[in-house]
């Protein structure tokens, strides 16, 4: 497998020095995403808040301290899988991103991913899941692995969950998060399962059928 280090410490270079948007001029310090390149699971939140933009470190506020608690929940650490943003620097107060400036940062993220290759994408809230699945509604997907076709990227599972900020002191938003959570590894198995499938399929004939949802 050729190593991928050198194109993403590159990339990470290239980002850190990025001015595609005015949120450069009012952030501290770009956040491009960190954690392990050989990952099969890359987990997609929204922007960095302000401890994210002070330390130059993804989801190191409560939210990742809640991310975290729920990795381990699922044998997992934040050092066995990828953490990035749709947008790397931190919006003024935390507002929600425009769609020019998650449009401007899409091609590091499109980069990241490409280098990544992960098995399964996380999207972690509203903003993430629109920008891979639009058009729906969290409420109705959160919990559901869906396979779709990306044109920059191909073919890509996702799996959306609702943001563990949002969740952090809804009980009942909390408790539906834990829950889906608690499946991604199931998600895995079956993602694993089927490209075992497909192996065996095209080694005979032609192309599968392009499935939509996986369950
Ligand atoms: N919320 C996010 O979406 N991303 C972070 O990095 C931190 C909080």
């Amino acid at each position: 497998m050729p190593d991928k280090n050198p194109s993403y410490q590159k990339l990470i270079q290239e980002i850190k020095q990025c001015q595609k948007c005015p949120l450069k001029k009012t952030c501290h310090l770009i956040v491009p995403g960190e954690g392990n390149i050989d990952t099969q699971i890359m987990f997609i939140g929204e922007a960095p808040g302000a401890k994210e933009d002070k330390t130059g470190h993804p989801f190191v506020g409560a939210a990742g301290k809640f991310l975290e608690e729920m990795l381990e929940t699922i044998q997992l650490k934040r050092k066995d899988v990828y953490i990035a943003n749709i947008v790397k620097c931190r919006p003024p107060h935390n507002r929600d991103p425009f769609p020019e400036e998650i449009q401007a940062c899409w091609p590091w993220l499109e980069k990241q991913i490409k280098i990544i290759q992960p098995l399964l994408i996380v999207t972690l809230g509203r903003h993430a899941m629109e920008k891979f699945l639009p058009g729906q509604k969290i409420s109705q997907v959160h919990g559901k692995a869906l396979r779709r076709t990306i044109p920059e990227l191909g073919e890509q599972v996702f799996y959306t969950l609702y943001h563990p900020a949002a969740a952090l002191y809804n009980g009942s938003l909390r408790q539906v998060l834990i829950k889906d959570f608690q499946r991604i590894p199931q998600v895995l198995k079956i993602i694993k399962k089927e490209i075992q499938k497909q192996k065996l399929q095209s080694s005979f004939s032609s192309q599968p059928p392009e499935q939509e949802s996986l369950f």
